[in-house]
């Protein structure tokens, strides 16, 4: 009933490998020193060996989700195992829930942001939602903090902020999913805890997420990870614009993984998702998941998903996490609700 960790010697991949070590775990990686796991470079290579090895759940933390994701969850419907991965873009989540048919016929399940992004938020709107009509409007707030690791930023990460800059604002209009300015709406958010962040849209897979648990048609989401600055908000949509050719992008991606990062603690004491839930009569609630630093919540929501597949708690079919397991997930991840 093994669980492999793709891309286990980095950050996320050793942080869900510690808290699965009940479990039967398989470290895979495409430079893994101690001589256990299994080498496998690039999703080609891993989709080969899942195929040929038939482990139960893939956990998938490779990154550059767009390419790899597809290739891998297809590769485990095959070979009858559960997937699970980190993904918050809005290239890489919709192509991973279009898998939906596919894995229902197959009977496996497929779980992607399985993190503080998608959850946070989802669980939030989730909770909020429950028994209640249609909503007419919705505000997410993705703010999480999280501590910097001494060493290099990694292919993985930059992917992801790459694909985030060159995919430009989005939100919900009229139900349907429309281009805004990135870097738009920046306000200084007070949290629960008295601590401030600010936070300005972008595209995240967390507005597809608020739009399929609730049906709102207007939908904008926010995150604390854009620049604070005014000026360099207002230098987003050029870097877009300049990273958009492939060859660019592949470029960007490649000097980014090596700037060196050095330690340093989160910035405030708790990540928060944040949403903010308006319907048609006027009523607000507003909720918040409250969890520590945005990494660890990260590893807990995908080591709990992980273990929940191995014992067979999975319906067969492609989803975010709360829309897989209910709301209740964040708290099993360590997660508190702040609800009104
Ligand atoms: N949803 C969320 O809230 C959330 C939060 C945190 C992270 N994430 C996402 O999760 C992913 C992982 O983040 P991270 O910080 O753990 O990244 P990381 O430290 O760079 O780890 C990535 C791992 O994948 C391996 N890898 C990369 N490309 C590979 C390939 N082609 N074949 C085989 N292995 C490969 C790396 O190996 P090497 O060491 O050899 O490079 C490394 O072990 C990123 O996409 C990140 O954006 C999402």
């Amino acid at each position: 009933m093994s669980i492999w960790v793709l891309g286990a010697t980095g950050r996320v991949g050793r942080a869900v490998t510690a808290r699965l070590r009940e479990h039967e775990t398989v470290p895979v990686g495409r430079n893994l020193r101690d001589g256990t796991g299994i080498v496998a470079d690039g999703a080609d290579r891993i989709a080969a060996a899942i195929k040929a090895q038939r482990p139960k759940v893939v956990v998938n933390t490779i990154g550059d989700y767009a390419e790899t994701a597809p290739v891998i969850a297809r590769a485990c419907l095959e070979a009858g195992a559960h997937y699970v991965d980190q993904a918050n873009d809005l290239a890489s989540v919709p192509r991973l829930l279009g898998l939906h048919d596919e894995a229902v016929a197959a009977g496996g399940t497929l779980v992607t942001g399985a993190g503080f992004g998608v959850l946070a938020t989802e669980a939030v709107v989730a909770k909020l939602c429950e028994g209640r009509p249609t909503p007419a409007r919705i505000r997410v707030d993705a703010l999480a903090s999280v501590a910097v690791e001494e060493g290099l930023l990694g292919t993985a990460l930059a992917a992801s902020l790459v694909e985030g800059l060159t995919t430009g604002g989005r939100r919900y209009r009229n139900g349907k999913l429309t281009k805004s300015r990135i870097g738009a709406g920046a306000t200084t958010i007070v949290l629960p805890d008295g601590d401030r962040v600010t936070a300005a849209e972008g595209p995240s897979a967390e507005l597809l997420a608020a739009h399929n648990a609730s049906g709102a048609p207007e939908i904008v989401a926010t995150n604390a990870m854009l620049p604070a600055s005014p000026a360099a908000r207002a230098a987003l949509p050029v870097v877009k614009l300049l990273l958009s050719p492939q060859p660019v992008r592949r470029f960007a991606i490649k000097n980014m993984a090596a700037i060196k990062g050095k330690d340093a603690p989160r910035p405030r004491r708790h990540s928060w998702g944040h949403a903010i839930v308006t319907w048609p009569d006027g009523t607000t609630h507003e909720g918040w998941l409250k969890a520590g630093d945005g990494m660890d919540f990260t590893a807990a929501v995908s080591a709990e998903v992980a273990a929940r597949l191995v014992r067979g708690e999975g319906k067969p079919g492609a989803y975010t996490p709360a829309a897989a397991f209910g709301p209740g997930l964040a708290l099993a991840a360590g997660g508190e609700f702040l609800l009104s």
